[in-house]
C-alpha cells in the first residue's frame, strides 16, 4: 500500500523527511516559472505529451508492460524510464503527465534516487502533472461520485509523493467522446483554472474555428454560478501533432536533418512547414498563442527521438526571427498556455450547453457507447455502491482499514476510464475491467466482515460473528449459499443519511418464516420465479421463488432480517395460505394506493393513473423495439457503421420485437406484477408495491438474435398523450438535468444528418418528458442512451449487439456472448408519473436510492433466533437525530484514526421543488454521534488535496462584462460545524475528532 494517509498540512513535511535528500525549495513550479513568450510574435507552445489509455485495446497491465505488443506496441513504463533521462539532459524540455493509475504502478517500482530525481524535475515545473485523476474519466456514462473519487484517488497520491508542486491546475480530457457540464463543474471545484479537450462536433468545431471561439468560459452549473465557471478550450488536432511532425518511434516522418554536409539537408523546408502550421492553427485561434500538442497515444517509448528533433525545431524556427519571422516557439505546458492566455487580458465568449452527443463525421456521432456493454455499466456502479458502504462502515466502525479497501478503490479509477465504463474496449480487456472490480469487492468484502464484528455483537466485542458474505448474482435472482439453509440472516445497510422503506428480494428454495429486527414475524410474498429469469445462461440456481418483502430501514445504519425455514419450525402444520391470484392473457389492474396501471388482454399497457393527483397518462404503446444497426464498411461516412463507439440505425424507424405478446399478471400483498413475454428475448416484469408511488419495470433482453446477419439495437419505448413539443430532459453524470429539443443544438445552427443517432444522449439517472399537468420520468440503474423522437415519448436503449466495427479504433463489432451465447441483460426501470412541480421530490431520492441502495450481506449464523437475538445487534443507526431531506452524505471515509474526509450535498436543484429547492443545514457533529465530538474541521476543495482557503483560481472576463471572480469571497475555515448548503451544492470537509 503505498498511498500514505496524512493531514492535508502535514504531507509536506513528511515528504522532506522520508526522501533523504533535502529538496529545492518548492517555489520553482507553478505559473510563476511559464515562459509567456514575446508579445509581437506568434507564441506556439510546445506540448510533449503521451496519452495512455487506462486500457482499450489491451488491459491496463499489458499497456504498463508492454505486453501484448501484437495487438498495440505500447508500453508504458518505457515511457516513463525514457523521458526522466531527456528531462534531465535539457531544462528546456517540458513533460505533462496525466494517468496515475499508469505512474502509480512506475513510481512503486522505482529507487530512491530515481524518485527523488523525479521530485526535483516536478519542483522545477519540468515535469507537471495535469488533470492528475486516476484515469481520464469517461464524461457521458460516468457518474459524479466515481468521478470525485477517481480524481480523489489520483489528487491524494499526488499530493502525499510530491506536494503543492504535484498539485495539478486543470482539466485534460483530450480523448472522451463528448464533454459534460457537469464535469466542468466538478472540475472548478477541485480548483481547476482550465479544462482542454479534443473532440466536439465536426459542425461545431467547423463553426467555431472559424469564429475564433475555440475557447470559451463554460458556464458548468446554472445552480452554483461563477464558482462552477471553467475556462475550456478545443485543442486543434484532437491531440495529435502538426501534420508530419510526428518524432516518435512510431512515426514515419521526416526527421530534422541539419548538417548541410551531409545528404537530405533539409532544415529550411521544415522550418516554413513549421511556420505554415502555426499560421494556418492561428487563424482559429482568438490569441497570439497557440498550442501544439507533440504527441500521441503510448508516445515517448524513445523519448529521445522526440526531444531531439524538438530542440532542433525549436532552434531553427525561431532562429528565422533574425530574418522577419512572426513565428515564436518554446517548450511548454497546458497550464502556462492556459496561463498565457489569462494574462492575454481580453474577454471569452461563454457556453452554458454541454457538448453531447458529438460527431465525428455527418452520419459518425458518439452515441452508441451511452448504451454499449450494459452488464459493465451495471456492474461498474454496483461496485461504486459497495465501495462508498464499505468507506462507511470502515469509518463508522473504527476499524482504520482504508488501505485494504484499496484495491476496491483502484479498480473503480480505472474503471471511469474513457475505454471502459464507456464500454468502448476490446472484450478481453473488458472482462480485464470487469475481474479488477470483483477483485475489490472481494477486499471490500473483507473490511464489511472486520466492520460489522464491531458494530454487530452487543456485548461481547470478541464473540465470531458469522461470516458476511454478499449474493452477487442477485441480478439474476441466485444465491447458492443461503439455497435449503434451515436458517440464515440478511443484513441491511442502509448508506442514506435517511431512513427508507426497502424493498427486499431474496431467491429462496423453500418457504421461511422471516423475523424482524424486533423479532416480529414479517409479511413477505413468495413469488414464483419468471421462466424468463430461470433460463438466463449461467444460472446455477435451483432458487424457484423469490420473498418479497418491505424492509424499514434506519438512517446510516443497519437491520438484520432471520430466515428460519418453516419445515425446521415447531408449528410448521399451520398452513399459511398464500395468496396467489393469476390471470394469462386478460385485461388486468394494478392498483395501491396511490397508482392505477391498466393493461388490456393483448398485454398492452393502456393507461397509468395518479389517483392522489388525479390525472390518468394514456400508452399509446410501450415496450421493446429494436434498431437495425447500419452495416458499413465505414470507408466514406455514408457508409459508417453501428459499432462500439457510434450507434446509427439502418432505418428510422425501429421496429417491435414481435406483433404479439402474453402477459401474466399476480396480485399478491407486497406487490402486483404484470410480466410481459414479447419473444424469446425480451420480457419486462411491471411492478406495483404497496404503499409505492413508483412503477418499477425489470427488463430482460437478450440473447440479441443475428442469424439473419442484421445487428440490432434494442430500445424501450413508452408512448404516452403527454404534449412534450419536442422537449425532452436528460441528467448529466447523475445529478444536474439539461434541457434537449429535437434536432436541434443550443449552440449552433445545426443541420441534421443522422435524424435519429443526432438526438440520442447519454441517461446516466434520468429522462423525462413534461406537459403542463404531468411529468413522466424514468429512471435508470445504469447509463443508457435516450431519446425522445416523437412528441410524447422517452426511448432508452438497453441492449446492443452490432456485427461490425465502426471505425474508430477497437477493432471489434459490439457482439457481446457469454455462456456460448449472445449476451443476457437484466436491468430495471423507474417510472414516475407526477406533476412537473412535484416530480422532483420523487425522483431525486429516488434515483439516490437507486444509485446508493442498501447493502446486502448474508451469513448463516447456525445458531437459533433466540440466540442470535441475545447476541447480536439487529438494528443500529449512527445517527440520532434525522437530517435534512435534501441532503446527501456523498463520502465517509476515514483517512486514519480519528480522521475522516466528508462530502455533503444538497441534491437538489434551484427552483426545482418549493420546499427542497431551498437552501440546507446539517450539522457536521450529527454525523459522528457515535464517534466523538469534532475537535477540527477543515474545508477542502473537491477532490480533497487543498484546504479551499488556499484555492485561488485565474480570473477571466466574459464578453458580456461578467468576470469568473464575482464569488471569491468565501468562509473557509468554519468556526462552527453547521454547514450551510445551496441547490446542487458540494462541501468536503477533514475532519478531526477528539
Ligand atoms: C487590460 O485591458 C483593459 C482594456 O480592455 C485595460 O484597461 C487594462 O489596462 C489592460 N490590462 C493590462 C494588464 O494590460
Ligand atoms: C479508533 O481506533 C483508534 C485505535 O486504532 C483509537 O486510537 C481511536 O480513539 C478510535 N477512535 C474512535 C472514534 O473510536
Ligand atoms: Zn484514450
Amino acid at each position: 500500500m503505498s498511498i500514505a494517509v496524512h493531514t492535508v498540512i502535514a504531507c509536506f513535511t513528511i515528504i522532506s523527511i522520508c526522501c533523504g535528500a533535502p529538496l529545492k525549495p518548492s517555489n520553482t513550479c507553478g505559473y510563476d516559472v511559464c515562459n509567456l513568450g514575446k508579445p509581437d510574435k506568434l507564441n506556439v507552445h510546445i506540448v510533449p505529451h503521451t496519452h495512455d489509455d487506462v486500457g482499450w485495446l489491451k488491459t491496463v497491465d499489458q499497456y504498463y508492460y508492454g505486453a501484448r505488443n501484437d495487438i498495440q506496441h505500447a508500453a508504458v513504463q518505457y515511457i516513463l524510464d525514457s523521458v526522466i533521462p531527456s528531462l534531465v539532459e535539457n531544462s528546456d524540455r517540458r513533460f505533462i503527465y496525466v494517468e496515475i493509475a499508469f505512474f502509480w504502478r512506475w513510481w512503486l517500482q522505482q529507487t530512491e534516487e530515481m524518485r527523488n530525481t523525479v521530485r526535483q524535475l516536478v519542483n522545477e515545473g519540468r515535469l507537471e502533472f495535469i488533470s492528475g485523476g486516476w484515469s481520464m474519466n469517461d464524461e457521458g456514462v460516468t457518474h459524479y461520485n466515481s468521478i470525485i473519487d477517481q480524481h480523489s484517488l489520483g489528487a491524494e497520491f499526488l499530493r502525499d509523493q510530491f506536494g503543492q508542486c504535484g498539485r495539478p491546475k486543470l482539466g485534460w480530457q483530450i480523448d472522451p467522446f463528448g464533454h459534460s457540464k457537469q464535469v466542468a463543474s466538478l472540475f472548478a471545484h477541485m480548483g481547476f483554472d482550465g479544462l482542454f479537450f479534443g473532440r466536439v462536433d465536426v459542425q461545431d468545431y467547423t463553426e467555431r474555428f472559424k469564429a475564433k471561439t475555440m475557447e470559451m468560459i463554460w458556464k458548468g452549473s446554472a445552480n452554483l454560478g461563477e464558482d462552477s465557471w471553467l475556462f475550456s478550450g478545443i485543442l486543434p488536432r484532437v491531440y495529435e501533432a502538426p501534420p508530419s511532425f510526428c518524432f516518435d518511434v512510431h512515426c514515419q516522418n521526416e526527421p530534422i536533418k541539419d548538417d548541410p554536409q551531409l545528404h537530405d539537408y533539409n532544415v529550411p523546408e521544415r522550418v516554413q512547414a513549421f511556420i505554415d502550421a502555426a499560421h494556418s492553427q492561428a487563424t482559429g485561434y482568438a490569441t497570439n498563442h497557440i498550442i501544439n500538442t507533440m504527441g500521441s497515444d503510448f508516445q515517448y517509448e524513445n523519448a529521445d527521438e522526440w526531444y531531439k528533433n524538438l530542440d532542433k525545431l525549436i532552434k531553427y524556427v525561431n532562429a528565422q526571427q533574425g530574418n522577419g519571422s512572426d513565428v515564436n516557439i518554446f517548450y511548454s505546458t497546458p497550464s502556462c498556455y492556459l496561463y498565457a492566455l489569462n494574462k492575454a487580458n481580453r474577454t471569452w465568449t461563454t457556453k452554458s450547453d454541454d457538448f453531447f452527443p458529438i460527431s465525428f463525421n455527418h452520419h459518425g456521432l458518439w452515441n452508441g457507447y451511452f448504451t454499449s456493454r450494459p452488464a459493465l455499466k451495471r456492474y461498474e456502479r454496483y461496485s461504486n455502491n459497495i465501495l462508498q458502504v464499505t468507506k462507511q462502515l470502515n469509518a463508522l466502525s473504527n476499524v482504520t482499514l482504508r488501505h485494504a479497501f484499496f484495491p476496491l478503490s483502484e479498480a473503480m479509477g480505472i474503471a471511469q476510464h474513457h475505454d471502459a465504463v464507456s464500454g468502448t474496449e476490446k472484450q478481453h480487456v473488458a472482462d480485464d475491467y470487469a475481474q479488477r472490480l470483483a477483485q475489490g469487492i472481494d477486499s471490500a468484502t473483507y473490511v464489511i466482515n472486520e466492520a460489522y464484528r464491531k458494530l454487530l455483537p452487543k456485548y461481547n466485542h470478541s464473540l465470531t460473528i458469522p461470516a458476511q458474505f454478499l449474493c452477487q448474482f442477485s441480478n439474476i435472482s441466485e444465491c447458492l449459499p443461503i439455497e435449503r439453509q434451515a436458517s440464515f440472516t440478511l443484513t441491511l445497510w442502509n448508506p442514506t443519511i435517511h431512513p427508507v422503506q426497502h424493498i427486499v428480494r431474496v431467491p429462496v428454495t423453500q418457504k421461511y418464516l422471516i423475523r424482524s429486527p424486533t423479532g416480529s414475524t414479517v409479511a413477505a410474498d413468495f413469488m414464483s420465479i419468471s421462466d424468463q429469469v430461470k433460463k438466463i445462461p449461467g444460472r446455477t440456481s435451483s432458487a424457484q421463488y423469490e420473498l418479497v418483502f418491505q424492509a424499514p430501514l434506519p438512517a446510516l445504519g443497519f437491520s438484520t432480517y432471520y430466515f428460519e425455514s418453516k419445515s425446521s419450525l415447531a408449528d410448521n402444520k399451520r398452513t399459511e395460505k398464500s395468496k396467489l391470484d393469476q390471470a394469462h392473457n386478460e385485461a388486468c389492474v394494478l392498483q395501491n394506493q396511490y397508482l392505477r396501471v391498466e393493461f388490456d388482454q393483448q398485454g398492452n399497457l393502456k393507461n397509468i393513473t395518479n389517483q392522489e393527483r388525479n390525472f390518468t397518462v394514456q400508452f399509446s404503446s410501450q415496450g421493446f423495439y429494436w434498431y437495425t444497426s447500419f452495416p458499413g464498411n465505414n470507408s466514406r461516412p455514408e457508409f459508417q457503421a453501428s459499432g462500439a463507439y457510434a450507434f446509427r440505425p439502418l432505418t428510422p424507424n425501429p421496429l417491435p420485437v414481435s406483433s404479439s405478446r402474453n402477459i401474466t399478471c399476480t396480485y399478491m400483498d407486497q406487490v402486483q406484477t404484470a410480466l410481459i413475454v414479447y419473444n424469446q428475448w425480451c420480457s419486462q416484469e411491471v411492478r406495483l408495491y404497496d404503499q409505492a408511488n413508483t412503477v418499477e419495470i425489470e427488463w430482460i433482453v437478450g440473447p440479441i438474435p443475428i442469424e439473419d446477419g442484421l445487428g440490432k439495437e434494442i430500445i424501450i419505448r413508452y408512448d404516452t398523450d403527454i404534449r412534450s413539443n419536442q422537449y425532452f430532459y436528460t441528467d448529466a453524470n447523475g445529478r444536474e438535468v439539461l434541457e434537449r429539443k429535437r434536432d436541434y443544438r443550443p449552440s449552433w445552427n445545426y443541420t441534421v444528418y443522422e435524424s435519429v443517432g443526432g438526438n440520442y444522449y447519454p441517461v446516466a439517472s434520468r429522462i423525462w418528458i413534461k406537459d403542463n399537468q404531468t411529468q413522466m420520468t424514468v429512471l435508470t440503474d445504469r447509463s443508457e442512451g435516450g431519446s425522445s423522437m416523437h412528441d410524447g415519448s422517452i426511448e432508452l436503449m438497453v441492449h446492443r449487439r452490432t456485427l461490425h466495427d465502426d471505425s474508430q479504433g477497437v477493432g471489434e463489432p459490439m457482439n457481446e456472448t457469454a455462456y456460448g451465447t449472445g449476451l443476457v441483460v437484466r436491468g430495471r426501470h423507474v417510472l414516475i408519473l407526477e406533476t412537473p412541480q412535484l416530480s422532483a421530490s420523487h425522483h431525486r431520492p429516488t434515483a439516490q436510492q437507486l444509485f446508493m441502495s442498501p447493502l446486502y450481506t448474508y451469513a448463516l449464523p447456525g445458531i437459533s433466533y433466540t440466540d442470535y437475538s441475545n447476541n447480536y445487534r439487529q438494528t443500529w443507526s449512527s445517527l440520532n437525530e434525522s437530517l435534512p431531506y435534501n441532503v446527501h452524505l456523498l463520502t465517509f471515509d476515514q483517512l486514519a484514526a480519528n480522521v475522516f474526509l466528508i462530502r455533503v450535498e444538497h441534491y437538489f436543484e434551484l427552483n426545482e421543488d418549493a420546499t427542497y429547492s431551498k437552501s440546507a443545514q446539517i450539522d457536521l457533529d450529527s454525523l459522528f454521534n457515535t464517534l466523538g465530538k469534532i475537535k477540527d474541521l477543515v474545508e477542502l476543495t473537491l477532490a480533497g488535496n487543498m484546504p479551499l482557503s488556499e484555492m485561488k483560481r485565474l480570473v477571466w472576463q466574459t464578453n458580456d462584462h461578467q468576470s469568473s471572480n464575482l464569488k471569491l469571497t468565501k468562509s473557509n475555515t468554519l468556526k462552527s460545524t453547521i454547514v450551510s448548503l445551496n441547490p446542487m451544492e458540494i462541501k468536503t470537509f477533514q475532519i478531526t475528532i477528539e
